[in-house]
């Protein structure tokens, strides 16, 4: 198992910045770039699309945390895969025949992960969970930055752990939304390896210290468990 991975998300960040939102995350010791993809219609609201994820790719070097919230998966990812997403994750509530585009993703040389929003139950993934690199556990209703986590939603991680653990899988598990300072302890405590971070990184006074605080908190989650 490998130890906390920080993800900023950098919808957060300044858009008319962006270099500059990528050089924070580096210089403040984070992890990946998750970069969240909003079509309007699976999500009501837009961001961008693979152009931005191929204009970023040179601009560093944290692997590209791809989070596809849009409709039709399927016709975006080979052009996510193309400019450089290195985990690219699609939600399953999009996507009738996940199983083949898992795959299909894998075919296209990125790592694939799936997605649920709060009100999918964990038993939909049983089938996909041999299958992906990643399990991304939405933590709030996709679609903006800055809202409250939905504690409810710490415990599908926790069974997606357990899960894990008793059939012996290797996918990462992450959650997204809602990740701060006050929240940070009980979703540590899930077994998560992966933490998206928005408002609470880019919105902090020190992001770094933002950083230091997820990993302060995934090794208090692994000495409880010791
Ligand atoms: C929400 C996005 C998240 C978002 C998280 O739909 O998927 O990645 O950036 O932002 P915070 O951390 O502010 O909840
Ligand atoms: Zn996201």
């Amino acid at each position: 198992m490998e130890g906390m991975i920080v993800a900023p998300s950098l919808l957060s960040a300044d858009f008319a910045d962006v270099a500059g939102g990528l050089a924070l995350m580096e210089r403040s010791g984070a992890d990946w770039a998750h970069l969240d993809v909003m079509d309007g219609r699976f999500v009501p609201n837009l961001t961008f699309g693979p152009k931005m994820v191929a204009d970023i790719r040179p601009r560093t070097k944290l692997p590209l945390d791809v989070h596809l919230m849009t409709e039709s998966p399927e016709s975006l990812v080979e052009d996510f895969a193309k400019a450089g997403a290195d985990y690219l994750t699609f939600h399953l509530e999009a996507s009738v025949h996940a199983h083949r585009l898992v795959q299909r993703i894998r075919g296209l040389g990125a790592k694939p992960g799936i997605s649920i929003v709060p009100s999918t139950p964990v038993s939909a993934l049983e089938e996909l969970l041999p299958l992906v690199d990643l399990v991304l556990v939405m933590t709030v209703n996709p679609g903006f930055g800055g809202q409250s986590l939905i504690p409810a939603c710490l415990d599908k991680a926790r069974r997606l752990a357990r899960l894990r653990e008793e059939r012996g899988l290797g996918f990462l598990l992450s959650l997204d939304g809602g990740i701060n300072e006050s929240t940070l302890d009980a979703a540590a405590a899930t077994g998560a390896e992966v933490l998206v971070m928005g408002s609470a990184f880019f919105g902090a006074k020190d992001p770094a210290a933002a950083v230091r605080a997820a990993r302060a908190a995934a090794a208090r989650a692994a000495e409880s468990r010791a």
